[in-house]
């Protein structure tokens, strides 16, 4: 019994333990394109093992698993999509984030040496994952944010009035996702993507298959070593925050309130903790990732990037909802 009276059982325990298993479930229905065929009409086990090309057992394996996830309902003996996943995870919508779900494979291995990564006593490097990252890795990286992003984007542009905004800087703007959407909803903004080199040869095929070239540029550089490109009166940030130190941010912040424009905004967009640091989920597994890979980061707090934020210069600086257990946007004014 716990101190609360309530028994203690091994099952959340083991189902932790055991949890590979349900990304490993995931990730092989998203490969089969599972949901897209449950989608498309072939709702019972015969029909979705013959589209799956696997045979009758291990559909029905799959299919119990993904039953057990919630992932897939099933009512009598026909088989139907979870909200979420009828509309994430069926190819072809313009929704879809299959590639997003698809990516941890890159890692899904080193996850194994966790125990050794967190003793060890390596110098962190700056950078972690990207010191190393290549033009094809780049590829396959920017693949996935920008199916997850674009939809992350169109909300920055919903939630942010940059009506009269003339130029974004999207700091470690990867695929471009957020400057896309921007500019899609704002055509009078003109916006620049910092990436590294390898990143802003993917995000120029992404800014071309939109068609906006004219509207939208990259500048390869590093943010935590280069000089900021000048003139922007709106910054953005996202998805960067657990890569970092609480002293690099502050480094970071304090050249982007420098090259800001008066008047400007700079919003970060970041996987936060809550002040008590005991979750969400996510943004306190994105820390653990930077142990992974060697880096300074690690999880930081909404009060901590506020004080981030004011400590780099901006006023008026106000945490915002974005995407609740995800992403919070942090915003300040540069006066
Ligand atoms: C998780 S991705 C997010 C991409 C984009 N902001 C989005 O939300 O879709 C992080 C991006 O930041 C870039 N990045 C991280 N550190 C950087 C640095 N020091 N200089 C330039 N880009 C950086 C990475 O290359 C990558 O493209």
């Amino acid at each position: 019994m716990s101190q609360t009276g309530k028994k203690v059982g091994t099952v959340r325990l083991q189902n932790l333990s055991y949890a590979h298993k349900q990304s490993a479930v995931l990730m092989a229905a998203v490969e089969l394109d599972l949901f897209t065929h449950v989608s498309r009409g072939s709702s019972r086990l015969p029909e979705l093992a013959e589209a799956l090309t696997i045979s009758k057992v291990n559909a029905e394996r799959l299919l119990v698993a993904c039953c057990a996830l919630d992932l897939i309902a099933k009512s009598g003996d026909t088989y139907e999509n979870a909200p979420d996943v009828e509309r994430f995870l069926v190819k072809d919508k313009p929704t879809y984030i299959g590639p997003w779900m698809l990516f941890p494979l890159m890692d899904f291995e080193k996850w194994r040496d966790l125990g050794a990564a967190l003793k060890s006593s390596d110098r962190p490097k700056t950078l972690g994952l990207y010191e190393t990252l290549t033009d094809e890795m780049a590829v396959e990286y920017h693949n996935a944010t920008y199916s997850v992003g674009l939809g992350a984007g169109m909300l920055f542009a919903r939630d942010v009035d940059m009506s009269n905004r003339s130029l974004i800087l999207d700091l470690g703007g990867g695929s471009g996702a957020y400057c896309i959407a921007a500019v899609q909803k704002y055509p009078h903004l003109h916006a620049v993507v910092l990436d590294f080199e390898t990143v802003c040869k993917v995000t120029n095929r992404f800014i071309a298959e939109w068609g906006m070239s004219d509207n939208i540029s990259t500048h390869p550089g590093d943010f935590t070593r280069d000089q900021l490109p000048q003139g922007a009166d709106l910054m953005i940030m996202a998805s960067n925050l657990p890569q970092y130190s609480d002293g690099m941010l502050i480094q970071i912040m304090t050249k982007a309130y420098n090259s800001l424009k008066s008047g400007g905004e700079f919003h970060l967009v970041g996987e936060t903790l809550n002040d008590e640091k005991t979750g969400p989920l996510g943004p306190a597994l994105w820390g653990v990732h930077e142990a992974l890979f060697g880096s300074e980061g690690r999880s930081h707090s909404e009060s901590e990037v506020r004080f981030y934020l004011e400590t780099a210069g901006f006023s008026d600086v106000s945490v915002n909802e974005f995407i609740p257990g995800s992403l919070s946007r942090i915003t300040g004014t540069k006066y």
